[in-house]
């Protein structure tokens, strides 16, 4: 099959890796493992992860709306803030409700007080390499810090969720984490039936101590007789995703310069936010340096300094790994650029179109 750039490329053999090893984790640990659709809603390759998975959690009523319909299973909802007509709709078909304050659950406790409840905890500990990303730093609006006015409103919830952590690839470090929950929140813990420890727990990276991983959640839920659930969402797609570019013109300004037919802005903003280079393979020998710049307006459009085997020319495929998270979520039609189609290699070698964008979806998106 002959594919135009850009796109994405999905391979199911290596989501089915990360798959693999949450089932071990699974059935090691007794832990639930429900996707975080913020990092990842390509339901394309829904039946193949939900098959390994729990289910989804989600962070407004759509992305609840299409775990709901794509995923299947368990259908967790948990928002910041929930507008009044969210919860009318969630009530319908969620499994658990999060809410991230006392006064929002206390303001819709009356409309969904016979469903599964859960509020969000601030443990004011964290594991972050981003200040941006860190839900415990300075006045952090996520989560309850108060022990007390959960204490007092345990009556109407079944869970606690304590999302601390952001590609934390350290089980030691988890573990010093969970002994300190246990230590401070031992009260409501004891008291509930289920807790998540939320996403960033980077436990699908080479290296990561994923006996460790299960002894630690194991012990955790034994000692305070809870469900366990985590919300992967990097963890779950980790590796599993190209974006495949082509050269389309090649400059100098002190440095050569590679543009290609993408952009950072447009269809990997979490470089710009956070500051990093799009991750590429080594290539043998390299030594032919290039700044690989998208085609956007936007004078930081730069997706890294890489080194080559070759010198590029026109044409040239640049292909950037571990291109799944926070990245198709996230794209955008900023300068009217097109956006990268989905092409998924399914576990069958069969590689498949999924979904191209015309300039029918540009149009579409505003009015
Ligand atoms: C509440 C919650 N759960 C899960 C996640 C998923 O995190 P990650 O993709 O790092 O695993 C996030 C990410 O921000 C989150 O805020």
């Amino acid at each position: 099959m002959k594919l135009k750039t850009p796109y994405y490329f999905i391979e199911e053999k290596k989501l089915l890796e990360n798959m693999k090893k949450i089932a071990f984790i699974r059935e090691q640990s007794g832990a639930k493992f429900v996707l975080a659709l913020k990092c990842f809603s390509t339901w394309c390759v829904f039946d193949l992860m939900s098959k390994y998975m729990d289910g989804t959690t989600s962070s407004a009523l759509y992305e609840a709306k299409l775990g709901y319909e794509k995923f299947g299973k368990e259908v967790h909802a948990y928002s910041v803030a929930y507008p009044k007509e969210e919860i009318l709709e969630l009530k319908k078909f969620a499994d658990k409700i999060i809410f991230n304050s006392i006064s929002q659950l206390k303001r819709f406790y009356p409309l969904v007080k016979n469903k599964n409840l859960g509020i969000r905890v601030n443990p004011k500990i964290s594991y972050s390499h981003f200040d941006l990303a860190d839900p415990a730093r300075k006045n952090s609006r996520l989560g309850v810090i108060n022990k007390k006015d959960i204490l007092d409103n345990l009556d109407k919830i079944n869970g606690l969720m304590f999302h601390f952590n952001c590609e934390n690839e350290d089980a030691d470090n988890l573990e010093q984490s969970l002994n300190y929950i246990g230590k401070n929140y031992s009260k409501m813990l004891e008291k509930v039936e289920w807790v998540s420890f939320g996403g960033g727990i980077y436990f699908t990276k080479a290296g990561y101590n994923i006996e460790k991983f299960c002894k630690i959640l194991r012990d955790f839920s034994k000692k305070y007789n809870v469900q366990i659930y985590l919300e992967p969402g990097e963890s779950s797609i980790t590796m599993s995703a190209k974006l495949v570019t082509s050269v389309l013109d090649i400059t100098h300004n002190g440095k050569n310069i590679a543009v290609i037919d993408s952009s950072t802005e447009a269809h990997m903003l979490d470089l710009l936010t956070y500051h990093t280079p799009a991750k590429m393979a080594k290539q043998k020998n390299a030594k032919y340096e290039y700044i690989v710049a998208g085609r956007t307006c936007l004078a930081g459009d730069i997706f890294g300094t890489y080194k080559f085997t070759k010198p590029l020319k026109i044409g040239d495929k640049i292909v950037f790994e571990d291109a799944a998270g926070y990245s198709m979520v996230k794209m955008n039609w900023f300068n009217g650029v097109p956006m990268p189609s989905i092409v998924v290699k399914r576990l069958n070698g069969k590689k498949e179109l999924v979904k191209s964008f015309t300039y029918k979806d540009f149009i579409g998106n505003l009015s």
